[in-house]
């Protein structure tokens, strides 16, 4: 199977936890796109959607899916999201498609996040994807000067904005023992956004597209 039958395998099986007459939370990126496709079919049993970039803004429309502002919920069931790794303890790098800041805030609002990956995806240890990290522009230089006093390599991904008109920096080489303290201290860093490790917030279920069918993870 290739990978992006293993992609909308899990995005399809994501589907289940879509809960009926209520919002669902959407992501941002390929595996995000498919399970778009997939909700399409039945955009008449959910009440809407909250998107987590602009671009899934567009695609939910596009499908004649009612998008709402995250400031007119007050509570969400499911967040449905991409990951570029994913632990066993359900700890995970997101941000390659720089929705990182949006994905964080509607899954701290979403009762259960479902993360939506391919085989490939999983990994026993986080830090080979490098670790996106988004930035007010004015302080790239001093947060990249930082994140070198952790060991880390910063690079500026070029020519990219996000949708709330920051920086990304992707950083490589950083030792994420512990993906909790780790995310907490990043984020003290002045000027830093948010970062991509999703470990205070863990995924709640994963779903793995793999050759032999979709496999379930979920959080101990
Ligand atoms: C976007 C994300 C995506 O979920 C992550 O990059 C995975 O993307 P894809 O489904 O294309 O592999 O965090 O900011």
């Amino acid at each position: 199977m290739i990978q992006d039958e293993m992609k909308r395998a899990a995005a399809r099986a994501a589907l289940e936890h879509v809960v009926e007459g209520r919002i669902v939370g959407v992501g941002t990126g390929s595996t995000a796109k498919l399970f778009i496709e997939e909700l399409a079919g039945m955009k008449d049993r959910v009440a809407g959607a909250v998107a987590s970039s602009e671009d899934t803004k567009k695609r939910l429309e596009s499908h004649g899916i009612r998008v709402f502002d995250l400031n007119e919920i007050t509570d969400m069931p499911v967040y449905v999201d991409g990951a570029d790794e994913i632990t066993p303890r359900m700890h995970m790098i997101k941000g390659g498609g720089g929705a990182l800041t949006r994905e964080k805030i509607i899954s701290a609002v979403a009762g259960k996040f479902v993360c939506i990956v391919d085989g490939t995806k999983l990994v026993e240890h986080l830090g080979h994807f490098p670790l996106p990290v988004e930035v007010i522009p004015m302080a790239s230089a001093y947060v990249a000067r930082e994140l070198v006093k952790l060991a880390g390599t910063p690079v500026a991904r070029e020519g990219f904005v996000t949708d709330n008109g920051n920086h990304i920096l992707d950083v490589r080489g950083l030792r994420i023992l512990d993906p909790v303290d780790l995310e907490t201290r990043l984020n003290q860093i002045a000027g830093v956004v948010t970062n991509g490790l999703f470990a205070r917030r863990p995924a709640d279920v994963c779903l793995i597209g793999t050759p032999d069918g979709v496999r379930t993870m979920s959080a101990d």
